[in-house]
């Protein structure tokens, strides 16, 4: 990896992290960036920091290499956030450094670094409207943004290129590559691909915390920013105002609607319910909305919340096993219910042999989860559908679709 200039005084380093599951369970089949930066005035800081996986504080030390600093240059390790993809370097870095140095952390930050790393001396705390001068005009504001990600984070702002270093905030999935690492050296299409992958890091990662990203936002939008420097992805520096729009917009769909869009989630045993799929497909998509088909347990969780969190509306297809919901489904459901995805329109249907079960649990987690979605009637059939019970799922899934359609183009027009 190759060290890059953001802009005078501001250089990004970064490491692609791929081959694992984000937060031990979250699929990034493109990899993922952490980014770090060095920001340099008569002294030198170094904002966020990476995961300490083999060989990544390696990278970072070999790119500081190619700045010409040696670690004994830096002042100052800004730590914008405690989660340990962004702090894990911190304790190789203390072996290699001693302690001469100051960590600036916000106050709940302090007692992570101890749990942590046993980090407990240099360590300076900072709250909102604190300030640090690393001379030659060089002055960096800080403000706390908790729960975007963890109650510790907060923002660092750099006063002179008025550029953010928001860490998770403005995030995405999505290895980078050193060649173009800015959005103005990135064609469209590229773009498009992180913001793809930015939506599907804010389902895994930040849809829980949607009210603390809106208030994030608030906060921040006094600050002239020219350019948003984030601890994953991409560095915005010609359109920042893109992805502040876009995590607007994603913090919104937590709440519904999302896009006049339906998901289809589907899970079968025996391929009863599953034979009543393509009905409901069929019915959505005569209303022309637009479906996301997953079947579960098949597609990976990170797809699956991504799909339904973008989406209005959301079938589940599944059969009764012993008296309660197919197990994969009922997981599915506690993840998106914990996610808060909430608000949503939706449709079950499915098979039993002869108790159900399914239907009953169903409802009792839309109710314990609080996910306050408003359900059309279910279909449930024994065994194999009937001609007359694939007409019946045919017409509740056109309601539903008729359903989203009003709700999400009266809301948010397309
Ligand atoms: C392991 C297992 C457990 C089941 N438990 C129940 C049950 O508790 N109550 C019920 O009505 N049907 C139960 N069934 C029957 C299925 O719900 C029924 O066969 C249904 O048609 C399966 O639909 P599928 O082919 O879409 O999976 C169970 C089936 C299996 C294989
Ligand atoms: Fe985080
Ligand atoms: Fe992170």
């Amino acid at each position: 990896m190759r060290t890059t200039k953001v802009t005078d005084g501001v250089f990004r380093l970064s490491a692609n992290v791929s081959n694992i599951l984000f937060e031990g369970m979250w699929q990034i089949p493109n990899g993922v960036a952490m980014n770090s930066y060095v920001i340099t005035g008569e002294k030198a800081a170094i904002v966020d920091g990476v995961c300490d996986w083999d060989g990544v504080p390696e990278t970072l030390y070999a790119q500081l290499d190619q700045m010409e600093i040696t670690i004994d240059d830096i002042d100052y390790v800004v730590v914008n956030h405690m989660e340990p993809d962004h702090s894990g370097w911190l304790r190789s870095f203390r072996e290699l450094r001693g302690n001469d140095y100051t960590i600036i952390c916000s106050k709940k930050a302090k007692p992570l670094l101890e749990a942590f790393y046993d980090i407990r001396e240099n360590v300076q705390t900072v709250q909102s409207g604190d300030t640090l001068d690393l001379g030659d005009g060089r002055i960096l504001a800080f403000e706390d943004i908790p729960n975007v990600h963890w109650p510790e984070t907060m923002a660092t702002y750099d006063t002179k290129s008025k550029t953010l270093f928001p860490c998770d905030a403005f995030g995405s999935f999505g290895a980078v590559s050193d060649d173009a690492p800015y959005d103005d050296t990135l064609t469209e299409e590229h773009i498009e691909f992180f913001e793809r992958e930015m939506e599907r890091y804010y389902a895994n990662i930040v849809a829980a915390f949607c009210t603390p990203v809106r208030k994030a936002i608030a906060k921040l939008a006094p600050l002239d920013i020219r350019i948003i420097a984030p601890g994953h992805g991409i560095v915005w520096r010609s359109d920042p105002g893109r992805v502040v729009r876009s995590y607007k917009r994603l913090a919104e769909y937590a709440k519904g609607p999302a896009r006049p869009e339906v998901t289809v989630l589907w899970g079968s045993m025996y391929g009863m319910t599953q034979s009543a799929v393509g009905t409901a497909i069929e019915a959505i998509e005569a209303e022309g909305v637009p479906t996301r088909v997953h079947r579960v347990p098949e597609t990976e969780m990170s797809f699956v919340l991504d799909s339904v969190f973008q989406s209005s509306g959301v079938v589940l297809a599944m059969p009764t096993y012993e008296y309660k919901m197919f197990p994969p489904m009922a997981s599915v459901i506690d993840e998106i219910g914990k996610k808060r995805i909430i608000n949503r329109k939706a449709f079950r249907f499915g098979s039993y042999g002869w108790s159900g079960g399914a239907q009953k649990e169903l409802m009792e987690m839309n109710d314990r989860l609080k996910m306050h979605w408003d359900w059309v009637d279910p279909v449930e059939f024994r065994g194999r559908p009937t001609k007359e019970d694939k007409e019946l799922v045919s017409e509740r899934a056109g309601e539903l679709a008729r359903g989203v359609k009003a709700w999400a183009l009266a809301e948010r027009p397309a």
